[in-house]
């Protein structure tokens, strides 16, 4: 991908694709930046080389229409303290307003533009949005790793309009996440938990022939279990998976990586409460699965101390309810004493990881959700796609 290293930069607009997704708090305040100071370092190259940053990012699902609780400003606001400059908030993402606001902004200032989902024309592609957006900027800077899985105006539409340039972020989760399907070095461990286990299972294809052990945890054990004749006590599997599953299984038995199944449980009785451990295969009527058991936690780790690349995805329990969240967290903070390379990508994976207080045990932590995997699960992205290689 062209670098934003080899644009010319002075007295340019340069219009930068953020990621600035961001969780907020209930009083609409930025719950974790991570995202935000993860752009810095491109937005401050930029600015020392000359150039004047117009930002537009998303934030949530608002479905093409204005709504003040998406609204960008606690992004503006948080990145104004960040950089320590003054982030001026554009009324709308493209038309007279935004173009004023650019306009008339001064040399020092930065633009963030209002949320591009305030307008269907975003998510839709469309040429005249993409236009409005174009109109504001001399050359078009892809920044959003996270977004580049969407074919959308701000990120397909104005990288065909404008000369296109990766950022450093973009750059940087290409090449981090890389390491884990060009030669990565082995024993190659994955370990897999969370929900959603269909929307998964692309990810596990690419794992069971990337990796050499997959660990699975979480609801992602239990089609698997229940496939392999496991009871499952009060806790049906995702329906529809038994096909898939069982396909998954056999293949498995002939190649590609082995994939390993919690023994045991920690379940809680639904009738009074308690929490107790269970063998992983025979979970008693009336109980819920809520994490790993010690004998799983401890059969894990072997396979992780064993490990030099490790790739995390999905929690092993409820980690939300501190009762079920000893699983990962223990599985997690023994990769710190694990050397190698040890990244983490997907959904809320990075924020469980602040939580739990682990992520010093990862060499890499990606800013991406779905864009992320998708990238790991070997698909074509579009807005990498439609950057020019050189
Ligand atoms: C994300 O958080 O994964 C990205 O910002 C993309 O958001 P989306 O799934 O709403 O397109």
């Amino acid at each position: 991908m062209r670098s934003v290293r080899a644009a010319s930069l002075e007295g340019k607009r340069a219009l930068v694709r953020v990621d600035f997704n961001v969780p907020l708090t209930e009083d609409l305040k930025v719950a974790d930046d991570r995202r935000i100071v993860e752009a810095l370092p491109t937005l401050r190259y930029l600015r020392e080389a000359g150039a004047r940053p117009v930002l537009m990012s998303h934030l949530g699902r608002p479905d093409g229409a204005p709504n003040p609780k998406l609204s960008l400003k606690p992004v503006a606001l948080r990145l104004g303290q960040l950089l320590q400059a003054h982030v001026t908030l554009a009324p709308a993402p493209v038309g007279p307003s935004a173009e004023a606001t650019v306009r008339e902004a001064r040399p020092t200032d930065l633009v963030l533009l209002e949320n591009l989902r305030f307008d269907p024309g975003e998510e839709a592609n469309d040429s005249a949005f993409a236009q409005g957006l174009a109109r504001m900027g001399d050359l078009f800077v892809e920044e959003a790793f996270g977004t580049v899985h969407r074919a959308h105006a701000s990120t397909v539409g104005v990288a065909k309009l404008l000369p296109a340039y990766a950022g450093f972020l973009v750059e940087k989760e290409v090449q981090e996440l890389t390491r884990l399907t060009a030669n990565p070095e082995r024993p190659f461990v994955a370990l897999l938990g969370g929900a959603k286990v269909k929307d998964k299972l692309p990810l596990l294809r690419r794992f069971r022939a990337k990796a050499d052990t997959l660990l699975l945890g979480g609801a992602m054990a239990f089609p698997f279990l229940q496939e392999l004749g496991g009871k499952l006590g009060g806790q049906p599997p995702e329906p529809g998976l038994e096909k898939e599953v069982r396909a998954f299984l056999d293949q498995e038995a002939g190649a590609g990586a082995t994939v390993r199944l919690p023994i045991d449980f920690l379940v809680q009785d639904a009738r009074d409460g308690r929490v107790l451990e269970a063998e992983a295969m025979a979970i008693p009527e009336h109980c819920r699965a809520l994490d790993i058991g010690p004998r799983t936690r401890a059969l894990f780790r072997q396979h992780l101390r064993h490990s030099r690349t490790v790739f995390f995805n999905g929690p092993m329990g409820k980690i939300e309810d501190p009762r079920f969240a000893t699983g990962t967290r223990e599985l997690l903070a023994s990769l710190k004493e694990v050397g190698g390379v040890h990244i983490s990508a997907g959904g809320d994976s990075a924020r469980a990881l602040t939580d739990l207080g682990v992520e010093g045990s990862f060499t890499y932590i990606s800013t991406g959700g779905g864009a992320a995997l998708e990238f790991i699960e070997g698909r074509e992205l579009p807005g990498l796609a439609v950057l020019p290689k050189e």
